[in-house]
């Protein structure tokens, strides 16, 4: 008999873009005419920057000749990739990290999902609340938690970002092994300072703990004096890996490519208490597992770092932002509590109601689509999350009818 992991069972009904797509398709099988407006899942609009699209032409092209045909490639990503990363994504503001240091892959959300593995089954977790499910259920899935209980799981550590805190949550008071952060956050779209982030790199120093930092929001940040990378941090290096998306940088949701930062010096530790490399069982994992991104998409990411291709992915989030701006602004003039949108492509909204009849109310009263601020936990009931992520038309729009929607209530 093949049996289940029944740590699946703990898990809530779906995953909260695959509820959110069910209900939408639902209500527009219902209306067929309805011309309904998606501001809820952060999925680009746009056209890939022409930088890629010519650079990946070429290597499809490439591809076409025996001569300069590819098969497999390294697992940990192309050099010509690598080196373009560790340079300017990091060496030009500081932080000493080396090509063999990055890890390409398809997705943030496979790497931060599938990072746990490495792992040991007891490991104490803390995740932020409101937290992008991923890391929850991740976690759930592998059995590092116990029932769901009152909208959390038992055995998490929760670290709460709430108006109270200004949505940076305080360090945790127990002990834990493993810390998730994300900032630019999702969903909150709340930044963090060097002095804000300096503590957490200190507590996981202190506590032989491990810090997963998601950075795939930073092409957003506009101020200069953020911290891009936790490895601007002096000892990140020791306690964090990084997590980096082309996705929401570059447009690349439909083309996958990403990657993984871990520095050589990050341990991971035995039972015993010995230090093992974290980067050497990464890179154990990663190669057992992932056969590497093509090539003809790592070849149109590398175009991201040529002077045209920094000129267009600028002016692809300067557009977001623009829209994230207006979000923030109609919002702010009805009378809600917005943060976030910018350096980030969400807005928070205060909702004053339940964040379920709020999206209800958004669908069926103005055929706009948000995201319910309780599908990233507790600390997220009652607010809204509106992602940036459409045309300057579809927002304005989208603006108007939640506008006249709002009137009625
Ligand atoms: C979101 O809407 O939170 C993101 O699109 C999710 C993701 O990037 O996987």
């Amino acid at each position: 008999m093949i049996r289940m992991n029944e740590n699946y069972l703990k898990l809530q009904a779906s995953y909260l873009f695959s509820e959110i797509a069910k209900r939408v398709n639902a209500y527009q099988a219902e209306n067929p005419d309805k011309k309904i407006i998606r501001l809820g899942i952060g999925d680009v609009t746009r056209a890939l920057p022409v930088a890629c699209i010519t650079a990946l032409h070429k290597a499809v092209d490439e591809m076409a000749v025996d001569a300069t045909f590819r098969g497999y490639g390294p697992e940990q990503g192309y050099a010509f990739l690598r080196e373009k990363i560790a340079e300017h994504d990091f060496r030009v503001r500081g932080a000493q990290i080396s090509p063999e240091e990055i890890f390409i892959s398809d997705g943030s959300k496979c790497d931060v999902g599938n990072f746990q593995e490495l792992f040991a089954f007891d490991t104490r977790v803390a995740v932020p609340d409101p937290v992008y499910p991923v890391y929850v259920d991740t976690n759930v899935m592998a059995g590092r938690t116990a029932a769901w209980k009152d909208g959390r799981y038992e055995g998490l550590v929760y670290l709460e970002s709430t108006e109270a805190n200004e949505y940076v949550p305080a360090l945790p008071k127990e002990k834990v092994d493993v810390i998730y952060l994300c900032f630019p956050n999702n969903p909150t779209g709340r930044t963090v300072t060097k002095a804000q982030l300096r503590p957490w790199v200190d507590y996981a120093r202190e506590n032989k703990a491990l810090i997963l930092y998601d950075a795939a929001y930073v092409a957003f940040i506009r101020d200069a004096s953020l911290p891009q990378s936790i490895y601007e941090i002096d000892g990140a290096p020791d306690v964090a890996v990084e997590f980096r998306s082309f996705s929401k940088t570059a447009g690349f949701t439909g083309t996958r490519c990403a990657y993984t930062v871990i520095p050589k010096q990050c341990k991971i530790y035995d039972s015993q208490g010995n230090g093992h490399s974290l980067h050497a069982l990464w890179d154990r994992r990663h190669s057992t597992k992932f056969n590497g991104v093509s090539y003809p998409i790592q070849r149109a990411a590398e175009a991201v770092y040529s002077p045209e291709g920094q000129q267009q992915i600028r002016e692809l989030s300067d557009y977001y932002l623009a829209n994230a701006a207006l979000i923030r602004t109609t919002l702010g003039k009805a009378g809600f509590k917005c943060i976030g949108g910018d350096h980030a492509p969400y807005v928070w909204v205060k909702a004053n109601m339940d964040s379920w009849k709020f999206f209800d109310l958004m669908l069926q009263n103005a055929d706009v689509v948000c995201t319910p601020g309780a599908g990233f936990g507790k600390c997220g009931e009652g607010y809204i999350r509106f992602s940036a992520f459409n045309s300057r038309e579809n927002v304005e729009t989208a603006l108007q009818r939640v506008s006249e929607a709002l009137k009625g209530l």
